[in-house]
């Protein structure tokens, strides 16, 4: 492949394997995800998806294979690398928002460019833009249990955002909400991609919901494979 060709795939993973003592969950698993693209994967509960997207996002390690995101090799990097990396081009999103309880939805969103040692003045600025963009901006003093369950998790796609990534990981994200209001988080991840020109991974249950992605893949037998 030339250098050309491999700087519009913002994730290529090659034939990964992992398994879990007898478990064989990934047999052998290799994707792209091509720049501003929304993917979704996905399939039955415990096919593995959940264990592909963590080594996509390099939380996990594979026991063979290779992960590149951003034309970066993964393996063999140093954890401070891993998470650098992370930080730089990964936004993750998961079934239970994770926020911070003791903290506003403006602190949260604004926490990874904190972490990153931007100044408040900056960050807050840009979590306050971010919380508009996702018609939060008469809750940023509010903290996550004053929320609604919809409300979190578009705090936890604000996070998401907050470095800009090139790529967000998206786990079960609406797994803990009603019909409705999952549909208005996946219908907000659809505009993001499309209008921020990120990359989405999306991992859900419901078929229904996928068909918004551009291409969707089923995790089936430790196998991954196209659906449209
Ligand atoms: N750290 C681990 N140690 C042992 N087994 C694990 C570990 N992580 C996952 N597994 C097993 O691997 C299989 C795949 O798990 P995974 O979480 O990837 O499934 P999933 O497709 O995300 O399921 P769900 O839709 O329920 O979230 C399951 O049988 C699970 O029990
Ligand atoms: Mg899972």
């Amino acid at each position: 492949m030339s250098e050309h060709n491999s700087s519009e795939w913002v994730i290529e993973a090659e034939s990964l394997f992992r398994r879990f003592g007898a478990l064989e969950v990934l047999k052998g698993i290799s994707l792209r995800v091509e720049k501003g693209k929304m993917v979704a994967i996905v399939g039955k509960s415990g096919s593995g998806k959940s264990t592909l997207l963590h080594i996509l996002g390099t939380l996990d390690t594979p026991d063979s294979g290779s992960v590149r995101v951003c034309n970066t090799h993964v393996s063999g990097l140093s954890g401070k690398a891993l998470s650098a990396l992370r930080s730089r081009h990964l936004g993750f999103v998961f079934q239970f928002h994770h926020l911070l309880p003791e903290f506003t939805a403006l602190e949260n969103v604004a926490m990874p460019a904190l972490i990153l040692g931007k100044s408040k003045r900056e960050a807050f600025a840009r979590a306050e833009e971010l919380l508009g963009y996702l018609k939060l901006d008469n809750r940023s003093t509010h903290k996550p249990g004053q929320l609604s369950g919809g409300e979190q998790q578009r705090v936890a796609i604000g996070r998401a955002l907050m470095n800009e990534p090139d790529i967000i990981m998206a786990d079960e994200p609406s797994g803990n909400l009603d019909t409705e209001t999952s549909v208005q988080v996946h219908q907000l991840l659809r505009q993001i991609t499309t209008e921020m020109g990120k990359s989405l991974i999306i991992v859900t249950h419901n078929k229904e919901l996928a068909s918004l992605s551009d291409q969707v893949y089923e995790m089936k037998d430790g196998i991954l494979t196209s659906q449209a």
